[in-house]
């Protein structure tokens, strides 16, 4: 079970949080602040799927990874609470702030260096979380572990 569960919920965070990061910054640039206000209100409800898939998705890898043993599964483990520490107090404030700023039409100072920092943390956690799925594919050898293989 865990087995399917794993990769799955894996992949479902991952696609979450490259939506958010390219729906902001896409309606940022290009959209207008109606649109931006949309975007910025509809993330925090995107945490109702992303936080219960990060959640499997740790105790799922967690439950594989004792039955396995060697450096990959070693770094993915202690790429976790980055990931983990970076959502729980970066990520899920800064879009809540975020989300309440632009409802309330407030596009002040606050606003652009929390969206800056919201943008960097998110794209250390899409860089943990693809280094993860990677490192997922080479331990089942669906990826060549060399890299100049
Ligand atoms: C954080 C995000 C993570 C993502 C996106 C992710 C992704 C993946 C993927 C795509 C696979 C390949 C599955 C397959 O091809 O069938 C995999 C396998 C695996 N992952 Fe993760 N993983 C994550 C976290 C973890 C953690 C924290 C651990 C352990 C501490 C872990 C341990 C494993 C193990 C042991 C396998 C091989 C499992 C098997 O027998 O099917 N993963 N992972």
């Amino acid at each position: 079970m865990a087995k399917i569960v794993h990769p799955v919920a894996g992949a479902v965070a991952l696609v979450m949080i490259l939506t958010f990061w390219l729906s902001t910054t896409l309606s940022e640039l290009f959209a207008n602040q109606s649109v931006v206000t949309m975007v910025k209100t509809a993330i925090p409800w995107g945490f109702l799927i992303l936080v219960p898939a990060m959640m499997i998705v740790g105790a799922s890898g967690f439950r594989l990874g004792k039955t396995w043993r060697g450096p990959l599964v070693a770094k993915k483990r202690a790429r976790m609470p980055f990931i983990v520490a970076n959502g729980l107090l970066v990520l899920i404030p800064a879009a809540l702030y975020l989300s309440s700023k632009a409802q309330s039409g407030a596009f002040d100072t606050g606003f652009y260096a929390v969206q800056a920092l919201e943008l960097v943390a998110g794209a250390l956690n899409i860089t943990l979380l693809t280094l993860n799925m990677r490192d997922g594919l080479r331990l089942k050898g669906r990826l060549s572990s060399d890299p100049n293989h």
